[in-house]
C-alpha cells in the first residue's frame, strides 16, 4: 500500500471516530415505579423503529418475557432487577439506553449505570409529581451533572395542574423547569400541546395507534381555528397560561441544561403515543453525545481522540445459567474498540488481548467487532474486572472510582452450614465484588459474621438464592435495623483520636477497608457529629465520579 492511501485511511478512520461519537447519545430513564419508564422505553424502541409492535420487546422468538426482564427472579416477580442496555438508531443518532430498575427494590446497580450515561429521561407521573425514587436518582445525576429532559407523563388522565408540577421541579429538585410545550385540557378534555416556539398546537388523536394526524395542519394558538378546535373557554386558558409561562419560566438555556440546572419539560402520554416524536426530537438536537470524562492520572479524556479506553461500571453475575459466566459492563469513554485489540488494565498495571465485546440486547449477547466512545458494551469476565476499573490502550489513564452510594437495608448473613465455611466465604467476597451488596466487618466488636448493606432489600433475597446455587452455601440475612451508614473521611490518626459515644454506633470496615459507621438512630447520627466537629461524614463511600 501506498505512503498516500496510508494517510488517505488514517484520515477516514479520524473522520469516521469523531463521526461514529458525535452520532452516539447514551443515556438513562429515571423515574419512581409505575410512572411509566418502560412504556416509554418500549414507546421509544418502537418510534424509532427498533421493534414493530407494541409489547413485543423481546429479541429472539419463544422468549416469554420482556427483554428487561430476565432473571429468574425477575420472571417470578414480574420485575426488572439488573439493568440492561437497549440500542437502537434514530434520525442518525445511535442511541444507547441504559435501562435502569425502578421497582420499589431498585438497587445500587441502578445508581452505577447513571455514572455511565451522559443524559437521562426523568419521566414523571401527572398525577404524582415527584416521587422518592425520582428524587434519589435524580440526586446521583446530580452529583456528577448530568443534563435531564423532563417528561411528564399520563397527560391522557386527571393529574395535578402543569403550574403545580414546574413548581414542585424547581421546589423538590432544585432545578429551573423550563417546559418546551404545555398541555391543552387534562384528562377527558386533553387536546394536545401547544409547541411554545412556534405556538402551535400539536392535536392528540385518542386510541393506542399513533397520535399525530400526518396530514394535521399547524393551528395557531392565536388564531381564531384553536378556539374552534378545543373550544373558546379552554383556548383562552391556555392563552393565559401561556402568557404567564413568558414572565415565569426561563427561556431554554442548552448551557444551563448541559450543566444539569435547567430541564426541558415535555408533556406527554407513553401509553397513548403522544409525546414520544417530541422527545425523541429532543434526544437527537439537545441531549449531548460523549463528553470528556475526568481522569485521575492526566487531564479529561477527549472522545473522539483516537485511543481506546472505557471503564467497568457493572459486573452481571449469571447472564447465561449454561455457562455461569459472568460479564463486566463497560461504557467506552474514548476511541474506537478493535477486535482482538491488547488493552492495559490500570489496576493490574498489565496488558491483555480483549477478544471479544458483546452488545448486550437483555439477556442476548452478540459479539462486535468495533465499538466507540459512548457505547456499552461486555466482556466476559475470567474474574480480572471489579466495578470502576479503567481499561486503555495505553497506559495512563485512570477514571475516578464509582462511588458506594449510601444503603438503606441491613443484614446479618449467616452461614447455616460451618462446614461451608471456606465457599461462605469466597461467595461473600464475589458478591461484593459484583457490587450485588457491600459487605461489612464490625471492628472492636464481637459481631464476627459480615454484616451487608444494601440500596434495596431484594438484594437480600439475591444473595440468599446465589450463595446456595453457586456456592452451595446455605446462607440466611437476617434483618438489622441500623439507621444509616456514613463513611468516614478520616486518616487513621484522626480515626485514632474520634470521640466514640458508649453506644448507638458500629465501627466497620468496608470490603474495599474504608472505615464506615453504621448508626442506629438520627440521633446517634447528629452525637457522633456534635462529639466530633472536626470528622467528615459522607454518604457516598469513594469521591463521586465526574465529567470535566
Ligand atoms: P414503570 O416501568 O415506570 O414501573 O411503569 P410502566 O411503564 O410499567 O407503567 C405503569 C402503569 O402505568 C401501567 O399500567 C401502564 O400501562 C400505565 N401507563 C404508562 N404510561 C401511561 C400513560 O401515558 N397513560 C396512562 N393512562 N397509563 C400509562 P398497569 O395497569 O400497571 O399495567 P398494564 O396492565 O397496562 O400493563
Amino acid at each position: 500500500m501506498s505512503a498516500i492511501d496510508l494517510t488517505g485511511s488514517l484520515e477516514a478512520r479520524l473522520l469516521n471516530l469523531r463521526d461514529e461519537v458525535r452520532r452516539r447519545r447514551s443515556f438513562a430513564i429515571i423515574s419512581h415505579p409505575d410512572a411509566g419508564k418502560t412504556t416509554l422505553t418500549e414507546k421509544l424502541l418502537l418510534f424509532s423503529g427498533a421493534v414493530h409492535a407494541a409489547g413485543s420487546v423481546r429479541p429472539k422468538k419463544n422468549r416469554g418475557h420482556a427483554t428487561s426482564d430476565w432473571m429468574e427472579m425477575e420472571q417470578a416477580r414480574g420485575i426488572s432487577i439488573t439493568s440492561t442496555v437497549l440500542q437502537f438508531e434514530h434520525d442518525g443518532c445511535l442511541f444507547n439506553l441504559l435501562d435502569t430498575p425502578g421497582h420499589q427494590d431498585f438497587s445500587e446497580d441502578t445508581y452505577r449505570t447513571l455514572t455511565a450515561a451522559d443524559s437521562a429521561v426523568m419521566v414523571l407521573d401527572a398525577a404524582k409529581g415527584i416521587e422518592a425514587q425520582t428524587k434519589k436518582l435524580f440526586a446521583v445525576c446530580r452529583m456528577r451533572q448530568t443534563p435531564i429532559l423532563t417528561f411528564i407523563n399520563k397527560l391522557d388522565m386527571p393529574g395535578l395542574e402543569p403550574l403545580e408540577l414546574l413548581d414542585e421541579i424547581e421546589r423538590v429538585l432544585g432545578v429551573a423547569a423550563c417546559p418546551v410545550n404545555w398541555p391543552v385540557g387534562y384528562g377527558g378534555q386533553f387536546r394536545g400541546v401547544v409547541d411554545r416556539a412556534t405556538r402551535t398546537l400539536v392535536e392528540y388523536h385518542g386510541g393506542a395507534g399513533g397520535a399525530l394526524r400526518p396530514d394535521a395542519e399547524l393551528v395557531a394558538v392565536d388564531s381564531p381555528a384553536f378556539d374552534a378546535e378545543v373550544g373558546p373557554a379552554l383556548a383562552s386558558k391556555v392563552r393565559d397560561e401561556l402568557d404567564l409561562l413568558e414572565g415565569a419560566t426561563p427561556r431554554f438555556d442548552p448551557e444551563a441544561f448541559r450543566a444539569g440546572t435547567q430541564t426541558p419539560v415535555y408533556f406527554g402520554s407513553a401509553l397513548k403515543n403522544f409525546g414520544i416524536d417530541r422527545l425523541l426530537e429532543a434526544l437527537v438536537h439537545l441531549a449531548p453525545s460523549p463528553l470528556p470524562r475526568r481522569c485521575l492520572t492526566n487531564g479529561p479524556v477527549i472522545p473522539d481522540k483516537p485511543g481506546f479506553s472505557a471503564f467497568v461500571f457493572k459486573i452481571q453475575g449469571n447472564m447465561d445459567p449454561n455457562h455461569r459466566d459472568t460479564m463486566a459492563v463497560l461504557r467506552i469513554c474514548s476511541g474506537r474498540f478493535e477486535r482482538d485489540m491488547l488493552v492495559h488494565h490500570a489496576r493490574l498495571g498489565k496488558k491483555f488481548r480483549m477478544t471479544r465485546l458483546h452488545r448486550l440486547f437483555a439477556r442476548d449477547r452478540e459479539t462486535v467487532d468495533e465499538a466507540f466512545a459512548g457505547d456499552v458494551v461486555g466482556v466476559v469476565n475470567p474474574g480480572m474486572f471489579l466495578i470502576g476499573d479503567t481499561l486503555s490502550a495505553e497506559p495512563g489513564i485512570e477514571y475516578d472510582k464509582i462511588p458506594s452510594f449510601e444503603p438503606e437495608h441491613f443484614a446479618v448473613l449467616r452461614c447455616e452450614d460451618m462446614a461451608r465455611n471456606k465457599q461462605f466465604r469466597k461467595g461473600v467476597t464475589q458478591l461484593a465484588e459484583e457490587g450485588i451488596v457491600q459487605v461489612y466487618h464490625a471492628i472492636h466488636s464481637g459481631r464476627r459474621e459480615p454484616i451487608l448493606g444494601a440500596v434495596g432489600r431484594l438484594q437480600f433475597d439475591v444473595v440468599e438464592s446465589r450463595m446456595w446455587q453457586e456456592y452451595g452455601a446455605r446462607v440466611k440475612a437476617i434483618p438489622v435495623d441500623y439507621f444509616c451508614a456514613r463513611w468516614l473521611l478520616a486518616d487513621a490518626a484522626r480515626l485514632a483520636k474520634v470521640k466514640w459515644p458508649s453506644t448507638g454506633v458500629t465501627l466497620a470496615e468496608d470490603q474495599h477497608g474504608a472505615p464506615v459507621c453504621l448508626f442506629n438512630s438520627k440521633w446517634d447520627l447528629s452525637m457522633l457529629s456534635r462529639e466530633n466537629p472536626d470528622i467528615q461524614l459522607s454518604v457516598t463511600g469513594a469521591h463521586a465520579q465526574s465529567r470535566e
